[in-house]
């Protein structure tokens, strides 16, 4: 599980941490412990720093995984545009990330990135407060796995992008630090999902792709008892649904098929299946997919109102599985399906400075929405606050703030 995420000069991203550092609203107490959690849903203002935030992600996956130049291709972006516009313009992005590992330790990934090299030029790996990984002025120091010898070298003895561990051996390196790669190329951003990617034909693959570009192949590799659940899964989305297959082409090429249940109905070929099925069968086909970290954007774009309340429960019932997903949304009705402890901890609101820099607060911690919460749904709360006040107020544009006895 990610526990914690900070960045620095990404973007908007001058200086920004999640989950926030807010103290808590009912008793005062600093937020110490608490942790992102299995759900998170990112709510704000067009411009206010969300698609960031999940780009920032999927940004440190690809540094962990030494692909930063692919990573930069596929979106068409410059490395010159990853820093941020504000502040001192130098070419250097600060993270941690931190993990809790599967035996309860928490890993803690810190790294100066150059948007110059594309490589980490001083990094750390902690578990448990302890260095297991130094990279330091050219000197690296690596921390042995159970009974090998610590690693040091004057300079790093190998060719890499990104982190150091990219290109490191894992077997004779401490095991967190493997967990923590691991963990990052599990990370599976799907901000970019696109019902007309999803519809190409594509060749073997073992994930969706950032747009859905290899959907097809990746729900043919699928094994058959996956392939029953995610017809399971489907069906009281699509309850018209009677079977879903993959064609096979020439060359290895895939193409998914449907056919519903009406009189006559022939097979549909992916050319004219429609955009809410594509974006449904690609976000229920994480649950079979071996990514523990779960990113998508606009959560409801092309689906009905209909389904979402299914959709929701699909998505949080998976946080509950051990995977972490986060969401971004502008509907009111995503937080209606959510109770409201999972709302309180869970919906994060991005909002911007007057200066441009992107922040984060807890929404139902707010004085304008905690009060309200005790008599409404989380998302009538959303129907009945003013945000862009409630963000005047936030980012010091506006008067003081509604105390808690106005409400
Ligand atoms: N390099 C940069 N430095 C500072 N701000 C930036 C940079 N690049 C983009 N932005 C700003 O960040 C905003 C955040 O956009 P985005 O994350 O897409 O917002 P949202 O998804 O919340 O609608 C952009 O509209 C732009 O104003
Ligand atoms: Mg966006």
């Amino acid at each position: 599980m990610i526990t914690r995420f900070h960045i620095e000069n990404f973007k908007s991203l001058v200086n920004f941490t999640l989950p926030p550092d807010d103290p808590d609203v009912d008793s005062g107490l600093p937020p110490t412990g608490r942790e992102l959690g299995g759900f998170t849903c990112l709510i704000g203002l067009n411009g206010s720093g969300k698609s960031t935030l999940l780009q920032a992600f999927d940004f440190i996956a690809h540094i962990a995984t030494g692909k930063v130049k692919d990573w930069l291709g596929r979106r068409d972006w410059k490395k010159g545009e990853l820093v941020s516009h504000f502040g001192k313009k130098t070419p250097v992005i600060i993270f941690t990330i931190g993990l809790r590992t599967t035996v309860g330790t928490v890993v803690e990934w810190t790294a100066r990135f150059n948007t110059t090299s594309l490589k980490c030029t001083a990094e750390t790996i902690t578990s448990a407060g302890k260095d297991i990984l130094k990279l330091e002025e050219g000197r690296l120091t690596v921390a042995g796995a159970p009974g090998v010898p610590e690693q040091r070298y004057e300079k790093v003895p190998w060719e890499y992008e990104g982190a150091v561990m990219s290109s490191l051996k894992m077997v004779d390196a401490d095991p967190g630090i493997a967990e923590m790669k691991t963990a990052l190329a599990h990370l599976c951003s799907l901000e970019l999902l696109s019902p007309q990617l999803m519809r190409r034909k594509a060749r073997a693959a073992q994930d969706i792709g950032a747009g859905g570009e290899k959907l097809s192949p990746f729900l043919d590799q699928l094994q058959s008892t996956a392939k029953t659940n995610l017809y399971a899964l489907l069906c009281p989305f699509y309850p018209q649904l009677e079977t879903w297959n993959v064609r096979g082409y020439r060359a290895g090429w895939k193409s998914l098929r449907i056919k519903e249940s009406y009189p006559d109905s022939g097979m549909i070929e992916t050319g004219h299946i429609n955009d809410g099925f594509l974006r449904v069968i690609a976000i229920l086909a994480q649950a079979q997919s071996p990514h523990q970290f779960l990113l998508f954007d606009e959560i409801e774009n092309g689906i009905n109102p209909a389904l979402v309340e299914k959709l929701m429960d699909f998505l949080v019932g998976l946080g509950q599985q051990g995977k972490q997903v986060v969401v971004t949304t502008h509907s009111p009705m995503i937080l209606n399906f959510l109770d409201d402890q999972v709302a309180r901890d869970s919906v994060i609101l991005l909002y911007k400075t007057p200066a441009g820099k992107t922040l984060s607060c807890r929404y139902f911690d707010q004085p304008e929405t905690s009060q309200k919460l005790k008599a409404l749904g989380p998302g009538e709360v959303f129907v009945d606050t003013d945000l862009t006040k409630l963000v005047e107020r936030l980012s010091g544009s506006a008067s003081p703030a509604v105390t808690k006895e106005e409400v």
